[in-house]
This record gives C-alpha cells, sequence and structure tokens, in this order.
C-alpha cells in the first residue's frame, strides 16, 4: 500500500463577534469552554476541536467502516443500537456486556470536554452537585473523555469492523468518506431537537437553572449552539442521500413504523430479518426498554453525581412535543426559519410535507 499524505486542512476560524458571545454568556453562562465558527458556513465547533480537526479530515478509512452521523439529539443513539444489532446478527448478549459508548467510538466528542478546565468543571458541578458528586472520579472522567479518539480508531486490529458515532457534518468528514465507509445519518425536526438540547444541557448541568428553553432557542436557531447552523447539517447529509454509501433516516420515520426503518438499514448492511428477529428488535428499541437498558442510557454518570435530578440521557422519545414549549410567537418565527431555510432544496421533514 502506498502512503497516504494528509490533504491541507481547508477551512479557516473565526472568532465569535461581541454580540454574539454575549448572548451565549447569557445562556450557557457556566459554561467554561468557549466557541470557533469553522469554514465557510461557520459551524460552531467548540475550541478544543481545533486540536484533532485536521487529522480527523485524513482519518484512514476502511470499507467496513460504519458511521453513524446526526445533528446531536436527533436519535443518535437510537439509531447506533439499531444499526449494531443488525450488523452484528443480534447479538443481544454482547449488546448488553459492551457500552454504546465503547461499541461507538464518539469521533468528535472530546471537545465537548477540555481537560485543561477540569477544576474549573468540576466547581461548577460542585455548586449544584448531590451529596454522591465524586470529584476525583468526574475529574479523571473529563481527562479521559477530552482525548481525541482519532489515534485509538487507527489503532483498531484491521479484523475488527468499526462502529463510529459523530455529530460532525459531512464537510468536517475525509472528503472521500463515501467512497469507501457507510454512513447512516438521522435527522430531526429541528424544534424537537432544540427541546431536547436543552434538556441535555440541563443534564449535564451546563446551563444556569434560570434559563428557559426561550433563550436556548434563540442561541439554537441563530447558529450559535454547538455544531449549528442546524439546516446547513443536514443539507450537506441529504445531498448525498443518494449514494450508496449514505443511508439518510428521519428520526419521525423511526417512530412512526420502527419495521420499515428496520429494513431499511438491514437492506443497506446486506442483512434479512425474519418476522421473530423484527418483533425481538423492535421491543429492544422501544423507549421503555431503552430508559431502563444500562448499555445504551448513560445513567452510570449518575453514580458519581454529575447528572442533574429530573433530567435523563433517553427521555421522553416523542415527536412533536416542542408545542409545549413554543409561544405563539417562537411557533411563528420557527415556521419563518424553517421555510426559508428549505427554499433551496427539496429537504422535507415528515412533519413538514
Ligand atoms: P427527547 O429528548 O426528545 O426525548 P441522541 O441519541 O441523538 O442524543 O437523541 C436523543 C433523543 O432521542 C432524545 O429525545 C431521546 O429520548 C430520544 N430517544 C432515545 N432513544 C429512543 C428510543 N428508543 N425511542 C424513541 N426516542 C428515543
Amino acid at each position: 500500500m502506498g502512503e497516504q499524505k494528509d490533504l491541507p486542512f481547508p477551512y479557516e476560524t473565526k472568532e465569535l463577534d461581541p454580540e454574539e458571545e454575549e448572548l451565549i454568556n447569557i445562556n450557557l453562562g457556566s459554561f467554561p469552554t468557549s466557541y470557533v465558527k469553522l469554514g465557510p458556513k461557520g459551524y460552531m465547533v467548540l475550541k478544543p476541536y481545533m486540536k484533532d480537526a485536521a487529522n480527523i479530515y485524513n482519518m484512514p478509512l476502511r470499507p467496513t467502516d460504519v458511521f453513524v452521523a446526526s445533528y446531536q439529539r436527533s436519535g443518535t443513539t437510537w439509531t447506533q443500537e439499531l444499526v449494531w444489532l443488525v450488523a452484528n446478527d443480534l447479538n443481544y448478549e454482547k449488546a448488553a456486556e459492551i457500552p454504546l459508548v465503547q461499541r461507538y467510538p464518539f469521533l468528535d466528542g472530546f471537545m465537548f470536554f477540555e481537560p485543561e478546565k477540569k477544576e474549573l468543571y468540576a466547581d461548577i458541578i460542585s455548586e449544584t452537585a448531590d451529596e454522591n458528586f465524586d470529584r476525583e472520579k468526574y475529574i479523571q472522567m473529563m481527562e479521559f473523555l477530552g482525548q481525541p479518539v482519532s489515534p485509538l480508531l487507527a489503532a483498531a486490529p484491521l479484523t475488527q469492523k468499526r462502529f463510529i458515532k459523530t455529530h460532525l457534518p459531512m464537510s468536517l468528514m475525509p472528503p472521500t468518506l463515501l467512497d469507501t465507509a457507510k454512513v447512516v445519518y438521522v435527522a430531526r425536526d429541528p424544534r424537537d431537537v432544540a427541546v431536547s438540547c436543552y434538556h441535555h444541557a440541563r443534564l449535564f448541568k451546563l446551563m444556569g437553572p434560570l434559563n428557559g428553553f426561550k433563550n436556548f432557542w434563540e442561541i439554537f436557531y441563530r447558529g450559535l449552539f454547538t455544531l449549528t447552523p442546524y439546516f446547513e447539517h443536514v443539507k450537506e447529509a441529504w445531498e448525498q442521500r443518494h449514494n450508496p454509501n449514505m443511508l439518510f433516516l428521519f428520526y419521525e420515520e423511526l417512530s412512526k413504523d420502527l419495521p420499515a426503518s428496520i429494513n431499511r438499514v438491514a437492506d443497506f448492511l446486506g442483512k434479512k430479518l425474519n418476522e421473530e428477529e423484527m418483533s425481538r428488535l423492535c421491543d429492544h428499541l422501544s423507549i421503555e426498554n431503552f430508559k431502563n437498558n444500562k448499555s445504551v442510557n448513560f445513567e452510570e454518570m449518575r453514580e458519581i453525581g454529575v447528572l442533574a435530578k429530573g433530567e435523563t440521557f433517553i427521555r421522553k422519545g416523542k415527536s412533536g412535543g416542542w408545542r409545549d414549549y413554543f409561544d405563539e410567537e417562537m411557533t411563528q418565527q420557527a415556521e419563518r426559519w424553517i421555510d426559508e431555510n428549505l427554499t433551496d432544496t427539496d429537504l422535507r421533514f415528515p412533519t413538514m410535507k
């Protein structure tokens, strides 16, 4: 094999305007890691991302690789478990034994942790921490999760099929991605995504308790939250949906007809399920079972006291729950924002047809 030459990383970074910084501060006041805008679309990456951005862009790929990609809170975990089980001939024992986070290295996950600021993070968390907050374990966890996984992925034995989770848009991934590897991308109505992101930020105690959803929505739709602008992210994947190595799914389709989505995944991966297998898989993937599934629900983090009471990683699992959060003004404003963003594309969410 010839030596692969690295491509130059093609994107520049731009600092945020003071007014944007101010808005983010109001909403994510206690969040100590800063953002920078990356590339022509201005994707909001957390600054630590830049330490591995070029390596990710150049990561060596294998034809057996399967990526599960999404904008966060779009049903990634659900899709990951579905894809993994179908690809691994429904090996439920192994799925229970090895946590999903180990089965799927999270390509860009390190950017959410800044080991250099671990003490600061620990201070913030301890302000609202439960009695069982374990500072030492929390700091160890930050150090571990703050490490890029691209070296680990490169070192995986060639006999091992790699499953990779990412929230990166296609343009930040290797340009030859779809020539080599398979990608399952899942998208969701942005209003439900925003509500889910808001609860997620609360779960990890990254927002002040007084900051309501209305403020959060503003930074989300204005493209000032992590890895927004949202529509650019989704459109980049949508444009590739006819590529035989891309499977584009909607959360709303999984919700409405899970067997149909499972069959699409199975076709994509060259697998077939009989009726009994289908029924067991649907049951395994139900929201009720997911909530109690220790391999996917992140509840082990609660043991060290870092998760907020009243919030869970696997939450409502509903489509259209946003209606309980948007007042009339926000509803109209969201509709205008969606319409504007759909003028130059045939992308339509199942909830918007
Ligand atoms: P809600 O917060 O709206 O409930 P991600 O995995 O990308 O972070 O997405 C999380 C969202 O998917 C959460 O949405 C979560 O509850 C939902 N979800 C996770 N597992 C699910 C399942 N088995 N069925 C339906 N929704 C699920």
